[in-house]
Protein backbone atom coordinates (compact mmCIF):
# COMPACT_ATOMS: atom_id res chain seq x y z
CA UNK A 1 0.00 0.00 0.00
CA UNK A 2 3.01 2.18 0.93
CA UNK A 3 4.69 1.58 -1.85
CA UNK A 4 1.77 2.55 -4.39
CA UNK A 5 1.39 5.64 -2.78
CA UNK A 6 5.30 6.23 -2.90
CA UNK A 7 4.94 5.37 -7.17
CA UNK A 8 1.36 7.48 -7.69
CA UNK A 9 3.43 10.89 -6.32
CA UNK A 10 6.51 9.61 -8.43
CA UNK A 11 4.40 9.20 -11.26
CA UNK A 12 2.66 12.78 -10.81
CA UNK A 13 5.83 14.50 -9.92
CA UNK A 14 7.55 13.11 -13.60
CA UNK A 15 4.46 14.11 -15.23
CA UNK A 16 3.97 17.21 -13.54
CA UNK A 17 0.50 16.19 -12.38
CA UNK A 18 1.14 17.22 -8.51
CA UNK A 19 -0.62 19.67 -6.89
CA UNK A 20 2.01 22.06 -5.41
CA UNK A 21 0.99 24.19 -1.95
CA UNK A 22 3.74 27.25 -1.54
CA UNK A 23 3.00 28.66 2.03
CA UNK A 24 4.50 32.26 1.94
CA UNK A 25 4.78 34.44 -1.44
CA UNK A 26 7.64 36.71 -0.16
CA UNK A 27 10.98 36.96 -1.61
CA UNK A 28 11.31 33.03 -1.90
CA UNK A 29 7.93 31.66 -2.06
CA UNK A 30 6.58 33.53 -5.07
CA UNK A 31 9.57 33.10 -7.76
CA UNK A 32 9.89 29.34 -6.61
CA UNK A 33 5.75 29.00 -7.03
CA UNK A 34 6.37 30.59 -10.46
CA UNK A 35 9.34 28.66 -11.58
CA UNK A 36 7.18 25.15 -10.30
CA UNK A 37 4.40 26.66 -12.46
CA UNK A 38 6.17 27.55 -15.65
CA UNK A 39 7.80 23.83 -15.12
CA UNK A 40 4.17 22.86 -15.77
CA UNK A 41 3.09 22.24 -11.79
CA UNK A 42 -0.30 23.57 -10.47
CA UNK A 43 0.96 25.75 -8.21
CA UNK A 44 -0.87 27.58 -4.93
CA UNK A 45 1.03 30.50 -3.73
CA UNK A 46 -0.83 30.95 -0.38
CA UNK A 47 -0.31 33.63 1.98
CA UNK A 48 -2.03 34.45 5.10
CA UNK A 49 -1.09 38.90 3.84
CA UNK A 50 -4.53 39.47 1.98
CA UNK A 51 -3.32 42.53 0.55
CA UNK A 52 -0.34 40.60 -0.83
CA UNK A 53 -2.64 38.08 -2.27
CA UNK A 54 -5.25 40.45 -3.72
CA UNK A 55 -2.15 42.45 -5.44
CA UNK A 56 -0.63 39.02 -7.05
CA UNK A 57 -4.27 38.32 -8.29
CA UNK A 58 -4.34 41.62 -9.91
CA UNK A 59 -0.75 40.31 -11.65
CA UNK A 60 1.13 43.48 -9.06
CA UNK A 61 4.74 42.24 -7.38
CA UNK A 62 6.20 43.55 -4.55
CA UNK A 63 9.68 42.01 -6.68
CA UNK A 64 9.20 44.76 -9.36
CA UNK A 65 12.94 45.04 -9.92
CA UNK A 66 13.27 41.41 -10.04
CA UNK A 67 14.11 40.74 -13.65
CA UNK A 68 11.16 39.13 -15.25
CA UNK A 69 8.62 38.29 -11.88
CA UNK A 70 6.01 40.21 -13.11
CA UNK A 71 6.26 39.12 -16.91
CA UNK A 72 5.99 35.79 -15.29
CA UNK A 73 3.15 36.33 -12.40
CA UNK A 74 1.03 38.08 -15.56
CA UNK A 75 2.17 34.47 -18.07
CA UNK A 76 1.35 32.17 -15.36
CA UNK A 77 -1.47 33.91 -12.74
CA UNK A 78 -4.76 33.07 -14.90
CA UNK A 79 -2.84 29.59 -16.20
CA UNK A 80 -1.33 26.92 -13.65
CA UNK A 81 -0.29 29.64 -10.66
CA UNK A 82 -3.20 30.50 -8.27
CA UNK A 83 -2.07 33.29 -5.39
CA UNK A 84 -4.28 32.43 -2.41
CA UNK A 85 -5.00 33.12 1.31
CA UNK A 86 -7.88 30.20 1.72
CA UNK A 87 -7.08 27.38 3.07
CA UNK A 88 -9.26 25.30 1.02
CA UNK A 89 -7.49 25.64 -2.21
CA UNK A 90 -4.75 23.81 -0.92
CA UNK A 91 -6.39 20.71 0.55
CA UNK A 92 -5.12 17.10 -0.89
CA UNK A 93 -1.62 19.24 -2.36
CA UNK A 94 0.74 16.34 -3.53
CA UNK A 95 3.57 18.49 -2.54
CA UNK A 96 3.72 21.20 0.42
CA UNK A 97 6.45 23.59 0.17
CA UNK A 98 7.51 26.05 3.17
CA UNK A 99 9.02 29.64 2.47
CA UNK A 100 7.89 31.86 5.48
CA UNK A 101 10.41 33.66 7.34
CA UNK A 102 12.55 32.67 10.12
CA UNK A 103 13.36 35.81 11.78
CA UNK A 104 16.02 36.27 14.86
CA UNK A 105 14.60 36.81 18.06
CA UNK A 106 17.05 38.58 20.83
CA UNK A 107 18.97 35.72 22.20
CA UNK A 108 17.75 32.97 19.77
CA UNK A 109 16.41 32.11 16.75
CA UNK A 110 12.29 33.10 16.18
CA UNK A 111 11.13 29.63 14.27
CA UNK A 112 7.31 29.99 15.43
CA UNK A 113 6.31 31.09 11.57
CA UNK A 114 7.84 27.91 10.05
CA UNK A 115 6.36 25.98 12.86
CA UNK A 116 2.68 27.59 12.34
CA UNK A 117 3.39 26.79 8.22
CA UNK A 118 4.13 23.46 9.25
CA UNK A 119 0.73 23.05 10.88
CA UNK A 120 -0.99 24.61 7.88
CA UNK A 121 0.86 21.99 5.75
CA UNK A 122 -0.22 19.06 7.52
CA UNK A 123 -3.45 20.26 7.00
CA UNK A 124 -2.68 20.42 3.15
CA UNK A 125 -1.10 17.56 2.25
CA UNK A 126 -2.24 14.53 1.39
CA UNK A 127 -1.73 11.05 2.63
CA UNK A 128 2.06 9.82 1.29
CA UNK A 129 2.67 13.44 0.32
CA UNK A 130 6.22 15.31 0.53
CA UNK A 131 6.72 18.82 2.74
CA UNK A 132 9.57 20.64 1.44
CA UNK A 133 11.16 23.21 3.66
CA UNK A 134 12.87 25.76 2.39
CA UNK A 135 12.89 28.47 5.50
CA UNK A 136 16.12 28.63 6.76
CA UNK A 137 16.38 26.09 10.16
CA UNK A 138 19.00 26.88 12.96
CA UNK A 139 20.84 23.21 12.99
CA UNK A 140 19.52 20.44 14.93
CA UNK A 141 15.44 21.80 14.28
CA UNK A 142 14.64 19.62 11.54
CA UNK A 143 15.50 16.56 13.91
CA UNK A 144 14.79 18.11 17.41
CA UNK A 145 11.60 20.45 16.62
CA UNK A 146 10.41 19.68 12.90
CA UNK A 147 9.79 15.22 12.93
CA UNK A 148 8.59 15.44 16.76
CA UNK A 149 6.13 18.14 15.49
CA UNK A 150 4.73 16.23 12.88
CA UNK A 151 4.92 13.30 14.73
CA UNK A 152 2.95 14.35 17.64
CA UNK A 153 0.29 15.60 15.09
CA UNK A 154 -0.55 11.51 14.74
CA UNK A 155 1.73 11.19 11.14
CA UNK A 156 4.83 8.96 11.13
CA UNK A 157 7.46 10.62 9.26
CA UNK A 158 9.12 8.36 5.98
CA UNK A 159 5.25 6.67 5.70
CA UNK A 160 2.37 9.14 5.95
CA UNK A 161 4.38 12.21 5.14
CA UNK A 162 7.51 12.36 3.12
CA UNK A 163 9.74 15.14 4.41
CA UNK A 164 13.11 17.33 3.19
CA UNK A 165 15.00 20.33 3.96
CA UNK A 166 15.76 22.03 0.98
CA UNK A 167 17.53 25.50 2.66
CA UNK A 168 16.90 28.61 -0.17
CA UNK A 169 20.43 30.51 -0.87
CA UNK A 170 19.52 32.78 -3.62
CA UNK A 171 20.07 36.25 -3.06
CA UNK A 172 17.50 39.14 -3.92
CA UNK A 173 17.89 41.20 -7.41
CA UNK A 174 18.35 38.35 -9.55
CA UNK A 175 16.08 35.50 -7.86
CA UNK A 176 14.33 34.20 -10.73
CA UNK A 177 18.13 33.05 -12.46
CA UNK A 178 19.87 32.35 -8.93
CA UNK A 179 16.68 30.14 -8.40
CA UNK A 180 17.47 27.89 -11.20
CA UNK A 181 21.29 28.19 -11.37
CA UNK A 182 22.65 27.91 -7.99
CA UNK A 183 23.08 24.22 -7.19
CA UNK A 184 20.93 23.35 -4.36
CA UNK A 185 21.04 20.60 -1.77
CA UNK A 186 18.73 18.51 -0.57
CA UNK A 187 18.47 17.18 3.12
CA UNK A 188 15.83 14.11 3.33
CA UNK A 189 15.07 12.01 5.77
CA UNK A 190 15.49 8.72 4.01
CA UNK A 191 15.59 7.54 0.14
CA UNK A 192 12.23 8.08 -0.93
CA UNK A 193 11.96 11.60 0.38
CA UNK A 194 15.20 12.28 -1.26
CA UNK A 195 14.23 11.08 -4.94
CA UNK A 196 10.97 12.86 -4.39
CA UNK A 197 12.38 16.03 -3.82
CA UNK A 198 15.04 15.31 -6.66
CA UNK A 199 12.19 14.66 -9.39
CA UNK A 200 10.76 18.06 -7.93
CA UNK A 201 13.85 20.28 -8.02
CA UNK A 202 15.03 18.57 -11.45
CA UNK A 203 11.95 19.83 -13.00
CA UNK A 204 13.05 23.70 -12.62
CA UNK A 205 16.90 23.71 -11.33
CA UNK A 206 19.83 23.57 -13.68
CA UNK A 207 22.59 24.21 -11.02
CA UNK A 208 22.66 20.53 -9.66
CA UNK A 209 21.70 19.17 -6.76
CA UNK A 210 23.23 16.97 -4.04
CA UNK A 211 21.61 14.65 -1.40
CA UNK A 212 22.44 14.94 1.77
CA UNK A 213 20.88 14.50 5.39
CA UNK A 214 18.75 17.22 6.62
CA UNK A 215 21.20 18.54 9.31
CA UNK A 216 24.34 18.55 6.97
CA UNK A 217 21.94 20.81 4.77
CA UNK A 218 20.90 22.90 7.80
CA UNK A 219 24.74 23.33 8.86
CA UNK A 220 25.73 23.85 4.55
CA UNK A 221 23.51 27.02 4.77
CA UNK A 222 24.43 28.66 8.31
CA UNK A 223 28.56 28.04 7.41
CA UNK A 224 27.79 29.69 3.82
CA UNK A 225 26.57 33.45 5.03
CA UNK A 226 29.07 32.67 8.25
CA UNK A 227 31.80 32.58 5.73
CA UNK A 228 30.42 35.71 3.93
CA UNK A 229 30.20 37.72 7.01
CA UNK A 230 33.58 36.65 8.22
CA UNK A 231 35.65 37.43 5.47
CA UNK A 232 33.72 40.95 4.89
CA UNK A 233 34.58 41.45 8.42
CA UNK A 234 38.39 40.78 7.93
CA UNK A 235 37.86 43.08 4.68
CA UNK A 236 35.90 45.83 6.98
CA UNK A 237 38.71 45.32 10.04
CA UNK A 238 41.83 45.74 7.50
CA UNK A 239 40.07 49.37 6.63
CA UNK A 240 39.33 50.25 10.46
CA UNK A 241 43.55 49.48 10.87
CA UNK A 242 43.73 51.57 7.80
CA UNK A 243 42.24 54.59 8.90
CA UNK A 244 44.74 54.64 12.14
CA UNK A 245 47.53 53.59 10.44
CA UNK A 246 47.21 56.61 7.76
CA UNK A 247 47.31 54.23 4.68
CA UNK A 248 45.12 54.02 2.08
CA UNK A 249 43.24 50.36 1.87
CA UNK A 250 42.33 50.94 -1.23
CA UNK A 251 46.03 50.51 -2.30
CA UNK A 252 46.74 47.82 0.60
CA UNK A 253 43.72 45.73 -0.86
CA UNK A 254 45.16 45.69 -4.34
CA UNK A 255 48.45 44.90 -3.85
CA UNK A 256 47.73 41.91 -1.36
CA UNK A 257 45.40 40.58 -4.19
CA UNK A 258 48.09 40.29 -6.41
CA UNK A 259 49.75 37.53 -3.85
CA UNK A 260 48.05 34.16 -5.81
CA UNK A 261 46.36 33.00 -2.15
CA UNK A 262 44.77 36.24 -1.23
CA UNK A 263 41.42 37.52 -2.12
CA UNK A 264 40.36 40.71 0.35
CA UNK A 265 36.69 41.43 -0.07
CA UNK A 266 36.17 45.64 -0.72
CA UNK A 267 35.43 46.85 2.77
CA UNK A 268 31.84 48.85 3.60
CA UNK A 269 29.76 50.43 5.84
CA UNK A 270 28.60 47.27 6.72
CA UNK A 271 26.41 44.01 6.48
CA UNK A 272 22.87 43.68 5.69
CA UNK A 273 19.87 41.63 4.02
CA UNK A 274 17.64 39.00 5.91
CA UNK A 275 20.29 36.23 5.82
CA UNK A 276 24.00 37.00 6.47
CA UNK A 277 22.88 39.42 9.54
CA UNK A 278 21.04 36.43 11.07
CA UNK A 279 23.04 32.93 9.54
CA UNK A 280 26.05 33.34 11.48
CA UNK A 281 24.05 33.86 14.80
CA UNK A 282 22.16 30.92 14.24
CA UNK A 283 25.83 28.90 14.17
CA UNK A 284 26.66 30.58 17.16
CA UNK A 285 23.30 30.74 19.11
CA UNK A 286 23.28 26.60 18.23
CA UNK A 287 26.97 25.95 19.27
CA UNK A 288 26.83 27.66 22.31
CA UNK A 289 23.93 25.41 23.36
CA UNK A 290 25.47 22.59 23.00
CA UNK A 291 28.92 23.58 24.72
CA UNK A 292 31.43 24.97 22.03
CA UNK A 293 31.23 28.94 22.10
CA UNK A 294 32.13 30.22 18.60
CA UNK A 295 35.18 32.52 18.59
CA UNK A 296 35.50 34.18 15.26
CA UNK A 297 31.74 34.04 14.61
CA UNK A 298 30.19 36.69 16.84
CA UNK A 299 33.15 39.03 16.73
CA UNK A 300 32.70 39.04 13.13
CA UNK A 301 28.73 39.52 13.51
CA UNK A 302 29.61 42.66 16.32
CA UNK A 303 32.14 43.81 13.93
CA UNK A 304 30.20 44.26 10.94
CA UNK A 305 27.56 45.84 13.53
CA UNK A 306 29.73 48.40 14.15
CA UNK A 307 30.76 49.52 10.85
CA UNK A 308 27.85 52.26 10.16
CA UNK A 309 27.76 53.78 13.65
CA UNK A 310 31.70 54.47 13.15
CA UNK A 311 31.02 56.18 10.14
CA UNK A 312 28.15 57.98 10.55
CA UNK A 313 30.64 59.53 13.93
CA UNK A 314 33.40 60.00 11.16
CA UNK A 315 31.00 61.72 8.92
CA UNK A 316 29.53 63.87 11.98
CA UNK A 317 32.78 64.88 13.15
CA UNK A 318 33.69 66.16 9.49
CA UNK A 319 30.10 67.99 8.97
CA UNK A 320 30.73 69.55 11.91
CA UNK A 321 34.80 70.96 11.39
CA UNK A 322 33.20 72.40 8.76
CA UNK A 323 30.06 73.91 9.91
CA UNK A 324 31.38 75.76 12.98
CA UNK A 325 30.16 73.18 14.97
CA UNK A 326 26.32 73.05 13.51
CA UNK A 327 25.03 70.09 11.93
CA UNK A 328 23.83 69.90 8.45
CA UNK A 329 21.94 68.74 5.61
CA UNK A 330 23.72 65.08 4.51
CA UNK A 331 22.39 63.44 1.22
CA UNK A 332 22.56 59.73 1.80
CA UNK A 333 22.86 57.71 -1.70
CA UNK A 334 21.47 54.35 -1.37
CA UNK A 335 19.19 52.62 1.41
CA UNK A 336 19.61 49.10 0.05
CA UNK A 337 22.27 46.33 1.87
CA UNK A 338 23.85 45.70 -1.67
CA UNK A 339 24.08 47.18 -5.30
CA UNK A 340 21.37 46.62 -7.51
CA UNK A 341 19.19 44.75 -4.85
CA UNK A 342 15.97 46.16 -4.42
CA UNK A 343 16.11 45.10 -1.27
CA UNK A 344 16.25 47.23 2.30
CA UNK A 345 16.03 44.90 4.82
CA UNK A 346 18.32 44.98 8.11
CA UNK A 347 20.72 47.43 5.30
CA UNK A 348 23.37 48.93 7.48
CA UNK A 349 22.17 52.19 6.20
CA UNK A 350 19.34 52.22 8.35
CA UNK A 351 21.62 52.60 11.18
CA UNK A 352 23.76 54.74 9.53
CA UNK A 353 20.95 57.47 8.75
CA UNK A 354 19.61 57.13 12.81
CA UNK A 355 22.56 57.97 14.32
CA UNK A 356 23.29 60.76 11.59
CA UNK A 357 19.45 61.72 12.41
CA UNK A 358 20.25 61.50 16.18
CA UNK A 359 23.43 63.12 16.32
CA UNK A 360 21.55 66.51 14.73
CA UNK A 361 21.98 66.03 10.95
CA UNK A 362 18.84 66.52 8.35
CA UNK A 363 19.12 63.35 6.45
CA UNK A 364 18.02 62.90 3.29
CA UNK A 365 17.66 59.46 1.41
CA UNK A 366 17.52 58.50 -2.20
CA UNK A 367 17.56 55.47 -3.50
CA UNK A 368 16.80 54.34 -7.07
CA UNK A 369 15.26 51.01 -6.29
CA UNK A 370 13.52 51.05 -2.87
CA UNK A 371 11.17 53.71 -1.20
CA UNK A 372 12.86 54.09 2.83
CA UNK A 373 13.31 56.66 4.74
CA UNK A 374 14.90 55.11 8.08
CA UNK A 375 14.07 58.24 10.31
CA UNK A 376 15.48 60.96 7.55
CA UNK A 377 13.30 62.11 4.60
CA UNK A 378 13.01 60.31 1.07
CA UNK A 379 13.57 62.05 -1.42
CA UNK A 380 12.19 60.78 -5.03
CA UNK A 381 15.29 62.49 -7.12
CA UNK A 382 19.05 62.14 -6.68
CA UNK A 383 19.02 66.34 -7.39
CA UNK A 384 16.40 66.76 -5.12
CA UNK A 385 18.80 65.09 -2.68
CA UNK A 386 21.82 66.99 -3.21
CA UNK A 387 20.72 70.37 -3.62
CA UNK A 388 22.22 72.29 -0.72
CA UNK A 389 24.09 69.49 1.20
CA UNK A 390 26.66 69.91 3.33
CA UNK A 391 27.87 66.40 2.66
CA UNK A 392 27.09 63.10 0.55
CA UNK A 393 27.42 59.45 1.25
CA UNK A 394 27.51 57.30 -0.95
CA UNK A 395 26.20 54.04 0.80
CA UNK A 396 25.38 51.25 -1.63
CA UNK A 397 26.92 50.32 -4.54
CA UNK A 398 24.32 50.97 -7.37
CA UNK A 399 25.39 50.97 -11.05
CA UNK A 400 23.72 53.98 -11.40
CA UNK A 401 25.76 55.77 -8.98
CA UNK A 402 28.91 54.36 -9.97
CA UNK A 403 28.26 55.84 -13.38
CA UNK A 404 27.89 59.38 -11.63
CA UNK A 405 29.33 62.37 -13.24
CA UNK A 406 30.80 63.88 -9.99
CA UNK A 407 31.62 67.55 -11.67
CA UNK A 408 27.97 67.44 -12.83
CA UNK A 409 26.88 66.19 -9.08
CA UNK A 410 29.16 69.28 -7.42
CA UNK A 411 27.31 71.98 -9.58
CA UNK A 412 23.94 70.09 -8.48
CA UNK A 413 24.62 70.60 -4.99
CA UNK A 414 24.58 74.32 -5.67
CA UNK A 415 26.80 75.57 -2.81
CA UNK A 416 29.34 77.56 -2.59
CA UNK A 417 30.84 76.28 0.68
CA UNK A 418 32.70 73.33 1.04
CA UNK A 419 31.47 69.34 0.26
CA UNK A 420 32.09 66.53 1.62
CA UNK A 421 31.62 63.12 -0.69
CA UNK A 422 31.65 60.10 1.85
CA UNK A 423 32.28 57.04 -0.10
CA UNK A 424 31.29 54.55 1.70
CA UNK A 425 31.66 51.92 -0.99
CA UNK A 426 35.08 52.76 -2.74
CA UNK A 427 33.37 53.55 -5.87
CA UNK A 428 35.63 57.07 -6.87
CA UNK A 429 38.75 57.96 -6.12
CA UNK A 430 40.05 60.63 -3.77
CA UNK A 431 41.58 62.43 -7.13
CA UNK A 432 38.61 62.23 -9.20
CA UNK A 433 36.06 63.39 -6.32
CA UNK A 434 38.77 66.09 -5.33
CA UNK A 435 38.91 67.75 -9.20
CA UNK A 436 35.13 67.54 -9.09
CA UNK A 437 35.64 70.36 -6.16
CA UNK A 438 34.02 67.88 -3.44
CA UNK A 439 36.58 66.87 -0.04
CA UNK A 440 36.96 63.18 -0.15
CA UNK A 441 36.79 61.14 2.55
CA UNK A 442 35.84 57.08 2.56
CA UNK A 443 36.33 54.38 4.61
CA UNK A 444 39.35 52.58 5.10
CA UNK A 445 41.09 56.20 5.07
CA UNK A 446 42.37 58.36 7.62
CA UNK A 447 40.55 61.88 8.13
CA UNK A 448 43.88 63.33 9.94
CA UNK A 449 45.12 65.89 8.25
CA UNK A 450 41.68 66.82 6.55
CA UNK A 451 41.55 69.98 8.00
CA UNK A 452 44.30 71.21 5.01
CA UNK A 453 41.37 70.34 2.93
CA UNK A 454 38.72 71.97 5.14
CA UNK A 455 39.99 75.46 3.88
CA UNK A 456 40.87 74.47 0.29
CA UNK A 457 38.04 72.84 -2.35
CA UNK A 458 36.11 75.70 -4.18
CA UNK A 459 34.41 75.24 -7.34
N1 LIG B 1 15.08 36.77 1.02
C1 LIG B 1 16.23 36.17 0.89
O1 LIG B 1 17.16 36.73 0.39
C2 LIG B 1 16.43 34.74 1.35
C3 LIG B 1 17.48 34.02 0.80
C4 LIG B 1 17.67 32.72 1.20
C5 LIG B 1 16.82 32.18 2.16
N2 LIG B 1 15.81 32.90 2.69
C6 LIG B 1 14.93 32.26 3.70
O2 LIG B 1 13.67 32.01 3.11
C7 LIG B 1 12.65 32.14 4.10
C8 LIG B 1 11.60 33.09 3.57
O3 LIG B 1 12.16 34.36 3.47
P1 LIG B 1 11.57 35.49 2.54
O4 LIG B 1 12.65 36.47 2.36
O5 LIG B 1 10.91 34.91 1.35
O6 LIG B 1 10.44 36.09 3.51
P2 LIG B 1 9.38 37.22 3.14
O7 LIG B 1 9.18 38.00 4.39
O8 LIG B 1 9.74 37.91 1.88
O9 LIG B 1 8.05 36.38 2.82
C9 LIG B 1 7.49 35.49 3.71
C10 LIG B 1 5.98 35.45 3.48
O10 LIG B 1 5.44 34.44 4.33
C11 LIG B 1 4.16 34.87 4.77
N3 LIG B 1 3.79 34.09 5.93
C12 LIG B 1 4.29 34.14 7.19
N4 LIG B 1 3.70 33.21 7.96
C13 LIG B 1 2.82 32.55 7.18
C14 LIG B 1 1.92 31.48 7.39
N5 LIG B 1 1.81 30.88 8.57
N6 LIG B 1 1.15 31.07 6.37
C15 LIG B 1 1.24 31.66 5.16
N7 LIG B 1 2.08 32.67 4.89
C16 LIG B 1 2.86 33.11 5.89
C17 LIG B 1 4.32 36.34 5.00
O11 LIG B 1 3.08 37.00 4.97
C18 LIG B 1 5.26 36.75 3.85
O12 LIG B 1 4.53 37.22 2.73
C19 LIG B 1 13.33 32.60 5.37
O13 LIG B 1 13.54 31.53 6.24
C20 LIG B 1 14.66 33.14 4.90
O14 LIG B 1 15.65 33.00 5.87
C21 LIG B 1 15.58 34.16 2.29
Amino acid sequence: MKRVIFEDLETALRAKEAKISVIGQGYIGLPTSLLMARAGFSVYGYDINQTLIKELLDGKTRLNSEKGMKELLNELKDRNYVPTSDLDDLYGSDVVLIAVPTPKGNNGPDISMVLEALDTALKAVRRGGLIVIESTLPPRTFYDVIIPQIEKRGFKVGEDIYLTYCPERALPGNLLHEIVHNFRVIGAIDERSAQLAKLLYGSFVKGGIEVTDPLTAEMVKLVENSYRDLNIAFANEVARICEVMGVDVKKVRELANRHPRVNILIPGIGVGGSCLTKDPLFLYWASEERGYSPKLIKRARDLNLEMPYHYAQILDEVVRGLNGGDGGTIAVLGATYKGDVPDPRESPVEPFVKELVKRGHIVRIYDPLVRVSFGGEYVPNLVGAVKGANAIAFVTDHSEFKLIDLTKLRKAVNRSEPVILFDGRMLFTPEEAERAGFIYISVGRSTIGLEKALVRPEI
